[in-house]
């Protein structure tokens, strides 16, 4: 049986913020997606929830013309976009307040008869909250006195959950006296992407890795999360947030999790296996505090920032970062940790470089022999290179150039590669929690994270600026340059 044709229960999907920017362009889309594949099972319902006061029909049309936005016109069929906007139910409610919640408990209560399940056993309730994480507690809150939180139901967060770590615990503590860890689900969107999945497969499903796998072969890794949109209609939240918290402390840091912790017992199953390897990562993290924020970060703000937003403003757009894991595997190795708004262009890669020979077995050849590199991309154009030193063809003497192996999914594969969403989605409907964070790992990233935030605020030095659409401040390349190291690609 394929992943595509394990089979779903029945769920009641509800959306809180059902009219935002998430819920149109990846959830629906990916909802839709599914029901291209006939994946939904029949009676499996989507409820959208928000404040703006819209009915059943309102909301069909806003999704309609969304996907009609968001998805590319050969994957509209008319067929599938009906029987989805068919499952599509809408209520206006203000997930803060106390009122028409009784709406909602009424919707999930009283299933059509016709589907002969009973709400309470035989269908699965997600509650995907894509809203500010301040109202969490709130709304499991209020599931929780209306007995909408059954044992059969399950609740998606979005990150980032809480703004440092005492306001996560709060958030989490409030979540945790609702429902089991076995039925949260907290998101990062990098987990789903086909390649970052890819990476647990190379590594773990292949054994050739494993012995260079480590300080003795590896001589730095560097993971790069560059965006060239800048804030996108999200002033409020990114302001408030910025570079560190919206993206190192969960994406950034997630993949160097995956990068590197040790072979789980299995992937799959309830995700501990997995989750249980990450955490340890990040709990071998060397804390990076006081003055060793100074040398070890660097906190970028494109200059025009201020003028997008409308007024001045601190926070980081750009933050780079050397980080070091202190276990027995990576003692020693840097792993260099930079991602940005408003940079030349729109990539995201983890690139692990590893030692050169020790001895140089080609006196008197031309050229030189370049580092191996393996190179993970995760967009654009998602898949994989390994980077070897080749001895250029013709006669006379060897002349050694870099060359690279190269997997691009597109070309290998014939499927279509998922919308990271897409496939989350499912998992959370299956109820598979390992492509999602646990609370102790959260906490953990939090705890790490949080002395930078700290040094950050004593030491308020305004964060150096770097022009829209370059490759960022030019601190973050004297951050490598002092270990004699760049980010530049030096492989073909
Ligand atoms: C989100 C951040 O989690 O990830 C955004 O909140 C960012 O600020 C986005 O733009 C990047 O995701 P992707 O998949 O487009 O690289």
């Amino acid at each position: 049986m394929t992943a595509s044709e394990l089979v779903l229960p029945t769920c009641d999907f509800t959306v809180f913020g059902a009219t935002g920017d998430l819920a149109l362009r990846k959830l629906l889309p990916g909802l839709y997606q599914r029901e291209r594949e006939h994946q939904l099972p029949e009676g499996t319902r989507i409820i959208g929830v928000s404040r703006s006061d819209l009915g059943d029909d309102g909301y069909r049309d806003m999704v309609s013309e969304a996907l009609h936005e968001h998805l590319a016109d050969d994957d509209l069929e008319a067929g599938a976009m009906h029987r989805l906007l068919s499952r599509i139910h809408y209520l206006s409610l203000d997930a803060a307040s106390g009122d028409d919640w009784h709406q909602l408990h009424g919707l999930l209560k009283d299933r059509p008869a016709k589907d002969g399940k009973d709400p309470e056993k035989d269908v699965v309730r997600v509650y995907y909250l894509a809203v500010a994480s301040h109202l969490f507690g709130r709304i499991c809150e209020r599931l929780d006195d209306l007995g909408l939180a059954t044992p059969n139901s399950r609740i998606v967060l979005e990150k980032p959950i809480g703004h440092d770590l005492a306001s996560s615990q709060r958030i989490n503590d409030a979540i945790g006296q609702v429902f089991d860890e076995s039925q949260i689900f907290r998101i990062d969107h990098y987990l789903g992407k086909e390649s970052v999945q890819n990476l647990l497969v190379t590594r773990f499903a292949n054994v050739f890795l494993e012995p260079l796998w480590s300080s003795r072969w590896v001589d730095h890794v560097k993971i790069t999360v560059s965006e060239s949109l800048g804030l996108e209609g999200r002033a409020g939240y990114y302001d408030d947030a910025g570079a560190l918290r919206d993206m190192v402390q969960n994406h950034l840091l997630q993949m160097l999790c995956l990068v590197a912790m040790e072979p789980p017992t299995q992937v799959g199953g309830n995700g501990d296996s997995v989750r249980d390897e990450k955490l340890k990562v990040l709990r071998a993290l060397a804390p990076l505090t006081g003055a060793d924020v100074d040398t070890a970060t660097v906190r970028g703000q494109y200059t025009t920032y201020a003028e997008e937003l409308l007024r001045p403003s601190n926070t980081e757009t750009y933050v780079a970062l050397r980080a070091e894991i202190q276990n027995w595997r990576w003692a020693g190795v840097p792993f260099y940790l930079r991602t940005g708004k408003r940079l030349a262009r729109k990539e995201s890669r983890i690139d692990v470089v590893f030692k050169t020979p020790d001895h140089a077995m080609f006196p008197g050849s031309e050229g030189g022999t370049t580092p191996n590199q393996l190179t993970i991309r995760m967009q654009p154009d998602e898949g994989m290179q390994l980077h070897v030193t080749a001895k250029q063809p013709g006669p006379g003497g060897i002349r050694l150039v870099p060359v690279s192996l190269d997997l691009s999914y597109d070309s290998a594969f014939a499927e279509r590669c998922p919308d990271p969403y897409e496939r989350l989605l499912m998992d959370v409907m299956r109820g598979i929690q390992t492509l999602f964070m646990r609370r102790d790992e959260v906490e953990a990233a939090w705890s790490w994270v949080e002395p930078i935030l700290d040094r950050w605020d004593e030491m308020p030095v305004e964060p150096v600026r770097y022009h829209p659409g370059s490759e960022g401040p030019a601190a973050a390349d004297r951050l490598l340059a002092r270990d004699g190291r760049s980010w530049s690609e030096t492989t073909a």
